[in-house]
């Protein structure tokens, strides 16, 4: 029997899980005070990197003794000066649930080609914590983006540690608690969760991640670009805003608008209740249906981020297939964008349920993707 169409789309189609959907206030005009044209070691050009610094400092409670620095490259920069400049010194165990994690892993392996454990989890599943020697450095992904699953809290990481913890938390930052004296290393972009640009990353440092740089020099040659020490100490002004090389002025004040916009919507606490409201708007959905699920199974490791769902229904003959045409018919439709799975994950969805997104518009998406499943079902059985 053929579905209507649902009558209303959402307002906001947009729900890639990275470049993720802007500010709900955003527009281009938002962005006229950005200091082009200028250098940004001129006073104005310092005073925004240094804003952009305090006030991330300020929304997401990083200690007064942590670093925060803007580096090159998104998070991938971030994550890579953060492996290349601290690895080495000790074991490293890697902690791998999905493709970017993953990712991590050949670096270290393949490249660096350092002494490392590795501990891998299925998609929706993460690594138990119970079995990693926190005396090692250990590396990984707080939240999997491309498989929805993360890490539940730092209850398993001992305070006192020998190893550094460094982690790759593009995904959580602004959505989800990050325990930062758990965390020596912690990365993330501006173009997730804060719905920024992704020219750069955010590296944050503890003082035991200074420490390391400032005592240990690795074995392999350094690029200008990941170098944080000069003669043995710590550059301090590349955490104070004056970055290794030049930045997008214009991708800063776009990160600045969306600190203010954070502000406005409550600051953290804010930010985190809007990500948990998007995504039980879809935990509930699967639980009302049986021919979807979340591909987390733990309830405590779901993201509320990035939420990715499976096709359950015994009817469907080609997953893969299936799922990819309920992804382009919602495109077609202008109804959802960019929500097939990740191509190295299992079949099925991913929509970002991050701060920028709104409830309301999940809430619609799921009616569509009702009608959408019920389409292609039809569809495939026309076709048989
Ligand atoms: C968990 C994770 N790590 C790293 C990256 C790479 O981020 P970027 O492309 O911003 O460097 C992504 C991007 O989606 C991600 O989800």
């Amino acid at each position: 029997m053929a579905m209507t169409k649902p009558a209303t789309r959402p307002d906001n189609p947009r729900f890639s899980s990275g470049p993720c959907a802007k500010i709900p206030t955003f527009e281009l005009s938002k962005l006229s005070d950005a200091a082009l044209g200028r250098s940004h070691r001129a006073a104005v050009g310092k005073a925004k990197l240094k804003a952009a610094i305090d006030e991330t400092r300020a929304i997401l409670g990083v200690p007064a003794d942590y670093r925060i620095g803007i580096v090159p490259a998104s998070d991938t920069g971030a994550m890579e000066m953060a492996m290349w400049s601290l690895l080495g010194a000790r074991k490293a165990e890697m902690l791998a649930w999905e493709s970017f994690g993953a990712g991590w892993v050949t670096d270290v392996v393949k490249q660096l080609k350092i002494d490392a454990e590795i501990k891998t989890a299925e998609y929706g599943q993460i690594v138990d914590f119970a079995t990693v020697d926190f005396d090692n450095d250990v590396v990984f992904t707080w939240n999997g983006t491309t498989s929805g699953a993360r890490v539940p809290n730092g209850d398993a990481i001992p305070a006192n540690r020998e190893g550094l913890t460094i982690c790759d938390a593009t995904s959580a930052a602004f959505a989800q608690d990050l325990p930062w004296d758990k965390l020596d290393v912690t990365t993330f972009s501006w173009q997730k969760v804060m719905g920024g640009e992704a020219a750069h990353g955010m590296l944050i440092l503890s003082p035991r991640a200074v420490e390391r740089l400032e005592s240990y020099t690795p074995a392999w040659p350094l690029p200008k670009i990941f170098r944080m020490t000069k003669g043995g100490k710590l550059i301090e002004g590349i955490f104070v805003g004056e970055t290794i090389n030049t930045p997008s002025m214009l991708a800063v004040e776009d990160y600045l608008v969306a600190l203010e916009w954070a502000k406005s919507v409550g600051g953290l606490k804010g930010l985190m209740a809007r990500a948990d409201a998007n995504a039980k708007v879809l935990w509930d959905f699967c639980d009302r249906n049986d021919w979807i699920a979340n591909l987390a199974d733990d309830p405590a490791t779901r993201s509320n981020t990035s939420v990715c769902l499976k096709f359950t229904d015994v009817r469907i003959k080609d997953g893969a297939a299936f799922a990819k045409a309920v992804a382009k018919k919602l495109a077609d439709y202008n109804a959802a964008y960019d929500i097939g799975a990740y191509r190295d994950a299992p079949a099925g969805l991913r929509i970002w349920c991050g701060a920028t997104i709104e409830a309301a518009d999940v809430e619609k998406l799921t009616l569509w993707l009702t009608w959408a499943f019920e389409e292609v079902l039809a569809e495939q059985t026309e076709a048989a």
